[in-house]
């Protein structure tokens, strides 16, 4: 590049900056295209111009650049933060103009949440590659004929696409029609000679990339009795395994689309040498499943127990989330580090805040897998000192391990009932409990009881279902206890079958619109709960009124409809109950609210 031209782009670009921080944004997004246009292959202008077009309120186009940049250098971090948290909020009319390999390397950060990226990488390759044409077929032919093309020469290059590649493995898949077509290229694989398919690289890689799926999606795809019978009578032979046997191998790949692998290797995971497999591609599978378990395992071990687990509904849910921790979350756009404090200021006045100058103490009340409370330590800063408690050993141990990752240190995992909360040495500045208490026997007794390790003056986050808003899903639950379903993982399978057989007009078609209807161990969170109760809006008022709460606000949705409270109604619990008598979905996901304990 010419000197004349490098002066250029410095001055533009230093304009632009200047622009952009002034609140000049169109003069910012001229300065930056100009800069592009000279410089094509700098990461920075694009991000930069993406920051610009973001501020002047054009996210579809700042999307667009954000991959642009990425695509340039796969490890600007800022642009994949950018481009994720554009994604989280607006969906991409025309994906087709995104540049794929920005929107792969943007999987690359697990402080990215990738199941935001997932469905415009899923979306993009519908529309703009040709896996529309696998989806074409199988939509129009059957699932089978689209399989048959992909696992043909014809699909070669859909099976190698990267982004593909990478979205399957990085986040569950949330499209029914990608759904119905990995199941069938499932079935096709299992049913034929592995010297037709996972003899080729590409295919043996693809299959790869489903044993990864369906351990993050819980296997949640439909089991056909045909494979079902071909699966009962598959042995792995670990011998063979040993040996380098290719059929042992061949197998053992098989099955892992249907089953974890250290479920099915037991107790003879200990003499597999992971590195000795062959094909390679598996042992690094095995090596990989065998060392998260063994973690999963030891971690749990060190954890704390505080008191006992011995109400009935306790023991229940735990069992449930022993076996289903919840939710199995891999990444976590991670909030500014102290960056809670600002959004506390929306319901507190400054004065109710101040204890955050100096160290205090958060609990986390049934912090599950612990993406809330890896959030809460980062949001909250290094001064704030977070307890996490949670019944289920399984959920803790998946947390300490996910916040390791993130390198929180101000967060200390403990096994304890809520209803043992008072053997708690602690009081709190803060207490959180979203998505909790309507699992317990007396989701009453449970709030008084953590209202009681609330200093005074604390603040409170709870997150409640309401009843008006899960009427529908009461209702489909009823027709699941007609069936008779115990829950266990065919029922779930069969009863998600049958969901999207009845097709758009079912009752329960609402609920593939639903992230959670597309794993397993989500889908039986959301429908198949062991003990849940809702609760209205006066239920919630009386009680506060009962146990010195008040009440500062609901986390309102984004999408709620016109008409809601605003102003001084944002605090009047009886305008919101009669806004929601009328918009029965306004809290579809769950009442989320802050009070305060006088
Ligand atoms: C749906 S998960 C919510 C997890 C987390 N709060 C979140 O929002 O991601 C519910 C969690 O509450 C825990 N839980 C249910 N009853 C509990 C109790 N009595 N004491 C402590 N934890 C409980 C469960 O074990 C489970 O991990």
């Amino acid at each position: 590049m010419k000197n004349a031209d490098i002066k250029m782009i410095k001055v533009t670009q230093e304009k632009g900056i200047a622009a952009l921080q002034s609140g000049d944004f169109a003069t910012a997004v001229s300065c930056f295209q100009a800069a592009g246009e000279v410089e094509p292959g700098n990461a920075v202008i694009p991000y930069n111009l993406a920051q610009a077009l973001d501020a002047s309120g054009r996210p579809g186009e700042a999307i667009i650049q954000a991959t642009n940049a990425l695509a340039r250098d796969r490890a600007l971090h800022p642009a994949a933060r950018l481009l994720t948290r554009l994604l989280s909020h607006f969906r991409l009319r025309n994906p087709c103009s995104i540049d794929p390999a920005g929107l792969c390397a943007a999987f690359g950060f697990i402080d990215v949440d990738h199941q935001v990226l997932g469905p415009t990488a899923l979306t993009y390759l519908k529309q703009c590659t040709a896996l529309g044409d696998a989806l074409f077929l199988g939509g129009t032919k059957g699932w089978n004929s689209g399989a048959r093309w992909l696992l043909s020469s014809k699909g070669k290059a859909v099976l190698r696409d990267p982004l593909l590649r990478t979205a399957l493995c990085a986040a569950a898949n949330t499209d029914l029609d990608i759904e119905c077509l990995l199941t069938a290229v499932r079935k096709a694989l299992l049913m034929s000679s592995p010297k037709d398919t996972l003899r080729k690289a590409h295919i043996l890689e693809f299959a790869c990339v489903l044993v990864r799926q369906g351990e993050i999606n819980e296997y949640v795809f439909a089991v056909s009795g045909e494979e079902q019978n071909r699966l009962d009578g598959m042995f792995i032979n670990m011998q063979g395994l040993r040996d380098g046997s290719r059929a042992a191998a061949d197998s053992l790949l098989l099955k892992a689309l249907y089953y974890p692998l250290w479920y099915l290797l037991g107790e003879n995971a200990r003499d597999i040498d992971g590195r000795q497999i062959r094909p390679k591609a598996l042992g690094d599978l095995i090596t990989t499943q065998m060392a998260e378990k063994a973690a999963a395992v030891e971690t749990a071990q060190k954890i704390e127990a505080l008191g006992t687990i011995g109400d009935e509904t306790s023991r229940n849910v735990a069992r449930l989330y022993e076996e289903s921790p919840y939710p199995r979350w891999l990444s976590l756009q991670t909030p500014a580090e102290g960056g809670h404090r600002d959004q506390l200021s929306q319901y507190f006045p400054e004065n109710d805040l101040t204890f955050m100058d100096t160290p205090f103490k958060v609990l986390i009340a049934g912090s599950g897998t612990g993406q809330q409370a890896t959030d809460a330590a980062i949001g909250y800063g290094p001064k704030a000192a977070i307890t996490a408690i949670d019944i289920s050993l399984a959920s803790l141990a998946y947390a300490k391990r996910m916040a390791g990752r993130f390198g929180v240190e101000n967060l200390h995992f403990m096994q304890c009932d809520i209803l043992n909360a008072s053997l708690l040495e602690d009081t709190f500045d803060i207490i959180e409990c979203v998505g909790v208490l309507h699992h317990m026997g007396d989701p009453q007794n449970g709030w008084k009881i953590l209202g009681e390790r609330l200093r005074a003056g604390g603040l409170m986050k709870i997150g409640l279902y309401s009843r008006a808003a899960r009427r529908t899903i009461a209702s489909l639950r009823d027709d699941i206890q007609v069936r008779n379903s115990c829950g266990d993982e065919p029922s779930i399978r069969a009863y998600r079958q049958d969901i999207i057989a009845q097709g758009d007009r079912g009752k329960g078609a609402f609920l593939r619109q639903s992230a959670d209807f597309y794993t397993l161990g989500n889908f039986r969170d959301l429908m198949f709960h062991v003990s849940e109760q809702h609760l209205a809006i006066p239920d919630m008022a009386d009680f506060m009124a009962d146990n010195g709460l008040t009440f500062q606000g609901f986390q309102v949705p984004p999408d709620i409809d016109e008409g809601a409270p605003d102003g001084e109604g944002l605090r009047d619990l009886g305008r919101w109950h009669e806004f929601e008598c009328v918009h029965k979905d306004t809290f579809k996901g769950m009442y989320v609210f802050w009070c305060r304990k006088e």
